[in-house]
C-alpha cells in the first residue's frame, strides 16, 4: 500500500482502543503493516478488524507491557511476521482509581502504575532499539502527558511516571541517535478515551465542561488529534526530530 509509512512495519501498544486504535487505523492507511498490541485480547482483535476492512494489513499480540518477557516477545512476534521493525509506539497506560497525591497513595499502587506506565517504555525501547537499529533506523514514539510537564491533578504515581517518560525519552533519544533510532514524546491534553471516560462522560456535566473550557481551542482532543503527530513522529518526514517534547493540548500547556 503507498502511504507516508509505505514498507514499514510498526508496533502499537495499548492499541485496543483509543489513542493507540486511532494510531493503528491511521499507520495502516497509509502503508504500514501494523502490530497491535494490548492486554485486553477482545478490543486488540477489533482494532486489526477495523484495520482489515479498511484495506490495511494488521496482527495482533496480547501483551502485558509490565511484563519484559511478554514485551520481548511481541517484538520478536512483530519481526517474525512482518520481516524487521521499524516504529515502535509505548502508548498503553493506565489511570489507575486508587492513584492518589502522595500522603494517601499506597506502595503498592504505586509500584502497580510504575510498571504499566514507566517500565513499560523502558522495556519497549530496550528490545526495539536493536530490531530499529538493524532495520536501518526508524522511530521510538512514546506517550507522556500534560501531567507529566505541569505537576498538576492528584495522581502523583501517574504523574511521576509520565515525567520519567519524557525524561527517559530524552536520554534514549541521546544513546541511539548515532544507530539512526530517533525517539520524541508526545503530550497530550484531555482526549476523549476509554480512559478518561468516567470524568467526561459521568454523572456530572459540568466536569466534561470545565475540562473544556480549561483548553484555549474550547474543545477536548480526539483520538485522531493525536494520531497526526505520531504518523508524523512516525514517518521520514520527522528524520531531523529527535529527543523532543510534543506538547498536543488545545493551548493548555501555552496559559
Ligand atoms: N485520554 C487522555 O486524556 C490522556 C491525556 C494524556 C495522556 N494520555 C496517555 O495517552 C495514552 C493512551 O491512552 P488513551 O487515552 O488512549 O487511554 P485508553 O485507556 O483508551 O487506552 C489505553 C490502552 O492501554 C491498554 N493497557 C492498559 N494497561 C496495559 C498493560 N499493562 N499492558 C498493555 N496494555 C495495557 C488498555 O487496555 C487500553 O486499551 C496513555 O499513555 C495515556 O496515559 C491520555
Amino acid at each position: 500500500m503507498a502511504g507516508r509509512l509505505a514498507g514499514k512495519v510498526a508496533l502499537i501498544t495499548g492499541a485496543g482502543g483509543g489513542q493507540g486504535r486511532a494510531a493503528a487505523v491511521l499507520f495502516a492507511r497509509e502503508g504500514a503493516q501494523v502490530v497491535v498490541t494490548d492486554v485486553k485480547v477482545e478490543g486488540g482483535e477489533e482494532t486489526v478488524q477495523l484495520v482489515r476492512t479498511a484495506g490495511g494489513q494488521a496482527v495482533f499480540r496480547a501483551t502485558d507491557v509490565s511484563r519484559a518477557a511478554q514485551v520481548e516477545a511481541a517484538v520478536r512476534y512483530a519481526v517474525e511476521t512482518y520481516g524487521s521493525l521499524h516504529i515502535m509506539y509505548n502508548n498503553a497506560a493506565v489511570l489507575h482509581r486508587k492513584d492518589a497525591a502522595v500522603t494517601n497513595l499506597e506502595e503498592d499502587i504505586w509500584d502497580q502504575i510504575i510498571a504499566v506506565n514507566l517500565k513499560s517504555v523502558y522495556l519497549g525501547c530496550k528490545y526495539a532499539v536493536p530490531e530499529i537499529s538493524k532495520a536501518g533506523g526508524g522511530s521510538i514514539i512514546n506517550t507522556s502527558s500534560l501531567a507529566g510537564l505541569l505537576g498538576v491533578g492528584n495522581v502523583h504515581a501517574y504523574t511521576a511516571a509520565k515525567g520519567g517518560v519524557i525524561s527517559l525519552t530524552r536520554a534514549v533519544a541521546m544513546a541511539y541517535a548515532g544507530q539512526k533510532v530517533r525517539c520524541n514524546v508526545i503530550c497530550p491534553g484531555a482526549v476523549d478515551t476509554p480512559m478518561m471516560a468516567h470524568v467526561l462522560h459521568g454523572s456530572n456535566p459540568k466536569l466534561r465542561q470545565s475540562f473544556e473550557k480549561s483548553h484555549p481551542i474550547g474543545r477536548l482532543g480526539t483520538p485522531e488529534d493525536i494520531a497526526s503527530m505520531a504518523l508524523y513522529l512516525a514517518s521520514d518526514e520527522s528524520s531531523w526530530v529527535t529527543g523532543s517534547v510534543f506538547t498536543i493540548d488545545g493551548g493548555s500547556a501555552a496559559q
